[in-house]
């Protein structure tokens, strides 16, 4: 019997985020972070409307690819994200992340991914009622919580996401599906730790690894902490 909400015997995934890399060395750093043991590569991909805020296409995702052995977790911060699913799909994306408020058609989305052969994913603002994923964990491979309102690297976690983790794990658990949980947003060694013990199994890093001193070094305290 364990005190947490944690998933039993999950393997923990490390995703960094490029979008704090530095772009004029992303080869190199996201090979550095590979080589330190990330699991997978996070990209988040922004259109100016969902968010306040632009950042990368599919043409990164198609660059990074033959050079990456690990998965690319593509986290899409867009309205009417069905409509890039495919160019992302074809440059390579291995996980598809799409926000519940940004479609009118969830279900159709992530219909979409999957016929694209590529892993999904579905993601709620720090604000959205976690209920509302229940219609679609059979679907899914991922649920990806917000933990910073979405947009902006280098923001503090919001004190109120152990909640939001703990009402998704128990949806995932009572769905008896095998789903990830992902958390996004502020994650550092002493937030991942927060997080996992609500019931996170993923976690994204932007900032507390590619602003760190030694990214390698960070990563892996966020997987430490994060192990339970
Ligand atoms: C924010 C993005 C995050 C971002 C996290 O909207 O979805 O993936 O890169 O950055 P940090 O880890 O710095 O909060
Ligand atoms: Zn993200």
């Amino acid at each position: 019997m364990t005190s947490t909400n944690a998933p039993a015997n999950a393997k923990i995934i490390v995703a960094p985020s490029i979008l704090s890399a530095d772009l004029w060395r992303l080869g190199e750093q996201v090979q550095e972070a590979e080589c330190a043991g990330a699991d997978w590569i996070h990209v988040d991909v922004m259109d100016g409307h969902f968010v306040p805020n632009l950042s990368f296409g599919p043409s990164v995702v198609k660059c990074l690819r033959p050079h990456v052995q690990i998965p690319l977790d593509v986290h899409l911060m867009v309205r009417k994200p069905t409509d890039f699913i495919e160019a992302f799909a074809k440059a390579g994306a291995d996980y598809l992340t799409v926000h519940i408020e940004a479609e009118d058609d969830i279900k159709k989305a992530l219909l979409t991914i999957k016929n694209a052969g590529v892993k999904t994913g579905l993601s709620i603002k720090p604000d959205t009622d976690p209920a509302r994923i229940k219609p679609f964990l059979d679907l899914l491979d991922l649920v990806l919580v917000m933990t910073v309102q979405p947009g902006f690297g280098g923001q503090g976690f919001l004190p109120h996401s152990p909640a939001q983790i703990r009402a998704v794990r128990g949806l995932i658990d009572a769905s008896g599906k095998a789903v990830r949980l992902e958390v996004d947003g502020g994650i550092n060694a002493q937030t991942a730790r927060e997080a996992a013990l609500a019931g996170a199994d993923a976690f994204v890093a932007g900032s507390a690894i590619f602003a760190a001193p030694n990214p390698a070094e960070a990563l892996r305290a966020i997987r430490q902490a994060a192990t339970i």
